[in-house]
């Protein structure tokens, strides 16, 4: 069944919410409404994406009636160096409005990730454009199988739940937990954030992980975030390196 877009738009009826049945990328049409002029709030929501973007380049699998699909547009007054701490801070959003929404508990590996049950369920992707936030967010809610071969297997809300959930209750929870985080990271600080989503991640402390960074791949003990949100990794040797991207998989 199509998104119910009025259900959305009644909840949030001063909130500029854009709709599109079929889009290249909600990333890609957030920054066109941008140089349009589009105001700080508006949300561009997809049903279905024929580009749809991932992290560090790759593909977002964007099956139409099934997932949820949208960027949210914010004049945010954050230095370009706040950008991991946005990301932590979506992140953060999303696991709250999926455990609201569908009952099921989240972990976030750092950085973009939303696991349930060491599966992927939603990412968060986002883009700075003429100082203007573009965050993208990704849920894959109905879905009753995924791609194979994924570099990190991945799942849907209504995997995990045994049971069929609203996309439209995902949204309506996500608008809310969005601007909950961006009030808490505006109003205290990045450091608030980094505590809550410490305390949300089962990656970011005492977890032995591998890191591959490009061709480079590491190994060591997660100690926690610096003060700009990035991983620190204390490598065998005792000494402690930051990362700064790269995925993140626990050791086997
Ligand atoms: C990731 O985990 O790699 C980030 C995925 C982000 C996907 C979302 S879907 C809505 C928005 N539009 C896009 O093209 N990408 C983001």
């Amino acid at each position: 069944m199509p998104l119910q877009i009025e259900e959305i738009r009644a909840t949030y009826p001063l909130r500029p919410i854009h709709y599109f049945p079929i889009i290249d990328s909600t990333m890609a049409e957030a920054t066109r409404s941008i140089e349009a002029g589009e105001s700080d709030g508006a949300i561009i929501i997809a049903e279905e994406q024929t580009a749809g973007i991932g992290r560090l380049g790759r593909a977002w699998h964007s099956e139409a009636d099934v997932g949820t699909y949208c960027s949210f547009i914010l004049n945010l007054p954050v230095p370009a160096e706040t950008i991991p701490v946005l990301t932590l801070t979506f992140g953060l959003a999303t696991a709250e409005a999926i455990e609201k929404a569908a009952g099921v508990s989240c972990d976030l590996r750092w950085p973009n990730d939303v696991l349930i049950n060491h599966k992927k369920t939603a990412g968060i992707l986002i883009q700075l454009h003429n100082h203007t936030v573009i965050a993208g967010i990704g849920i894959n809610v109905n879905h009753t199988s995924l791609p194979e071969g994924l570099r990190t297997p991945a799942t849907s809300l209504r995997i995990e739940s045994g049971q069929p959930q609203s996309r439209e209750q995902v949204l309506i929870e996500l608008i809310r937990a969005v601007d909950g985080f961006c009030k808490m990271l505006l109003e205290q600080g990045p450091s608030t954030i980094l505590t809550a989503f410490s305390r949300k991640s089962s990656f970011v402390m005492n977890r032995r992980v591998v890191i591959e960074e490009g061709p480079t791949v590491q190994r060591g003990t997660t100690a926690g975030l610096d003060s700009r949100g990035f991983l620190l990794l204390r490598e065998d040797s005792g000494a402690v390196k930051t990362i700064y991207a790269g995925g993140v998989r626990p050791e086997e």
